[in-house]
């Protein structure tokens, strides 16, 4: 009967989309099992919820524990959401965000891609974004060459400035999908996706072209967090509220918050011969470190603004509420704020 009523609510409530979300649907029935009988209140609040056109407080009315519920919800819908059509990224064009990236850097970002590079070995980036990490890769293996590619044509044409402005020579960067890489087979020593698998809507299809690119015994490095294992201290309603609109946000768009902890199997069921994965923390914790994760957390909300605001989700003065409370936290002296990242090495076989 439970069953039957989530059906019937979530089926009106996603209209077309209603056949990809049974299977979360029915997931998160299991949840209710362990909570008190309240079924029918729980039910009219995930409905609640999911109303797309209600510009609403996401956690109107809600008891703490029916909130834990609907994001358990959120969360397994992020993870078995089958895109019903080509998403885009969920980034794209956000300016504060890009200028996040442009902060990034080989040494820091693939620290452990750097040991398995040699002079002379061909490297491709994917998703390379304004590309200043693919500019520490041409470092490393001057004067071998290094290719950046990107879906969107604004990162190419800032890669291509920020090279010429470095003076990095062994570089090139050109607009390309990662689903059909315009490269021949066996053509690169290396590969490396940071923070693009997760934004794969298909990641063995996009893993399997990086397989075909890459020679024998090539590398591929992937960098992605894993969203749901953070600890962020101490709560608010806001940073709540911000921690819900991600995980719907990535749902929607395709982006999968739990890439990382997936890397292996994903790349054993791409082909790849073996892999190893190892984790390490981002974020901050002192007066040093909180400032630029609570940048970065602010960039973010930005990209988040926009579909938050196109879907209905949140109108522009509770989105306010939410940055100004992010910016307030940052500076209290006891907020603690760290995602896990999964650095992963997959490689081919010789
Ligand atoms: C989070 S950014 C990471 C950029 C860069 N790797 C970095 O860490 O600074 C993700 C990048 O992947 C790109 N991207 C997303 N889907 C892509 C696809 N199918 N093919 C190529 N690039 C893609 C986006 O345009 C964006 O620049």
């Amino acid at each position: 009967m439970v069953l039957w009523i989530e059906f019937r609510v979530s089926a009106a409530s996603f209209g077309a989309n209603s056949r990809i979300v049974v299977p979360a649907i029915l997931q998160t029935i299991a949840l209710p099992t362990e909570l008190p009988r309240r079924e029918p209140h729980f039910t009219r609040n995930l409905a609640h919820r999911n109303r797309r056109e209600t510009p609403n407080d996401l956690d109107h009315h809600v008891s703490r524990r029916e909130q834990w519920s609907a994001r358990c919800w959120v969360r397994s819908k992020a993870e078995t959401y089958t895109p019903a059509m080509p998403h885009e990224y969920i980034q794209r064009g956000t300016r504060s965000f890009e200028a996040q990236l442009e902060e990034r850097t080989a040494s820091v970002n693939a620290a452990f891609l750097l040991p398995h590079l040699r002079s002379g070995m061909r490297v491709l980036d994917i998703g390379s974004g304004p590309g200043t990490i693919t500019l520490g890769l041409a470092e490393a293996v001057a004067p071998g060459e290094v290719v950046g590619v990107d879906l969107q044509e604004s990162m190419v044409e800032r890669a291509h400035a920020l090279a010429a402005e470095r003076r990095v020579a062994n570089v090139r960067f050109e607009r390309a999908d990662a689903y059909e890489l315009p490269f021949r087979n066996g053509s690169f020593d290396a590969a490396l996706e940071h923070h693009v698998l997760m934004h794969l809507a298909d990641p063995v299809r996009g893993l399997r072209e990086v397989r075909r690119v890459l020679r024998p015994g090539g590398v591929l490095a992937l960098r992605d967090p894993d969203v749901a294992t953070a600890v962020q201290w101490p709560m608010t309603p806001e940073l709540e509220r911000f921690l819900e609109l991600r995980m719907r946000a990535f749902a929607l768009q395709g982006t999968d918050g739990r890439a990382g902890r997936k890397h292996r199997q994903l790349l054993l069921e791409a082909g790849f011969e073996r892999a190893a994965t190892r984790l390490v923390t981002w974020g901050g914790g002192s007066p040093e470190t909180l400032p630029s994760s609570v940048r970065f957390l602010l960039a973010q909300l930005d990209g988040f603004r926009r579909i938050a605001l196109e879907q209905g989700w949140l109108d522009r003065a509770k989105l306010d509420a939410i940055a100004t409370d992010i910016r307030q936290w940052g500076e209290r002296p006891d907020a603690v704020t760290f995602t896990v990242i999964c650095e992963t090495l997959g490689w081919v076989s010789a």
